[in-house]
């Protein structure tokens, strides 16, 4: 029998993604983006780059991986690569999720701040991240190549700054509120090969 904890039974796990997890994984990035990665792309990440760190949130009591998020670690900053939700998952909260665990690994393996590219025109993207203190900071013009849109770049600034941390405390008590039981620290799994 499961020992009573207090904290009420939740169907949500965010964790490290594993190569058990890849097809789910490309499934759901081909749901999300018209350029999707191949499964094979997910291998090279997982299995070949040192610097990636993926993480997925899965939903144990239907749907299964329901989004991913990964970063690069690069010197002190992760580099925010994506951030994918099935499109009939959306709106929920699960965005925000993904991110705050990112964030959370990235800190607890000793980055100090986050950055990333996201399209111009991806509004909902821009204003999630906002949400987590990443404000603009400047353009990359043509950076994406099917269509030629330019990229916002968006930085946190310093983890440690006041600010960011006085973000980062009201974000972990609205998901813990909104999602009782789910662990927001995800743990480092195996060190990719
Ligand atoms: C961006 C994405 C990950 C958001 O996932 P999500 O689970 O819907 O996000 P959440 O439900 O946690 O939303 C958190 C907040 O982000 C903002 N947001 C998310 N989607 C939005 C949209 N379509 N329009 C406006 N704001 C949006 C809102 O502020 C939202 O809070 P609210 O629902 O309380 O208003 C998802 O839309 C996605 O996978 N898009 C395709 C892939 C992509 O563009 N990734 C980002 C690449 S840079």
């Amino acid at each position: 029998m499961e020992k009573d904890t207090g904290v009420p039974e939740t169907r949500l796990r965010l964790r490290m993604m594993e190569p058990a997890d890849i097809a789910a994984a490309a499934a759901v990035e081909r749901a999300c983006f018209d350029s999707g990665w191949p499964a094979t792309a997910f291998e090279r990440e997982l299995l070949h780059n040192g610097a990636a760190r993926y993480i997925v949130l899965d939903d144990l009591g239907g749907a299964g991986i329901v989004g991913f998020a990964g970063a690069w670690l690069m010197l002190d900053e992760a580099h925010v690569v994506t951030v994918a939700v099935l499109p009939g998952e959306r709106r929920h909260g699960y965005g925000r999720l993904l991110v705050q665990g990112l964030l959370d690994l990235a800190r607890a393996l000793g980055m100090t701040s986050a950055t990333l590219e996201c399209r111009v025109s991806n509004a909902g993207a821009r204003a999630l991240y906002r949400g987590f203190g990443f404000h603009e900071v400047g353009f990359r013009k043509r950076y994406y190549s099917d269509n030629g849109e330019d990229a916002t770049i968006m930085t946190t600034g310093a983890f440690d700054s006041a600010a960011f941390e006085a973000r980062d405390a009201r974000s972990r008590e609205n998901l813990a509120a909104r999602f009782p039981g789910v662990v927001l620290a995800v743990p480092e799994a195996v060190e990719p090969a």
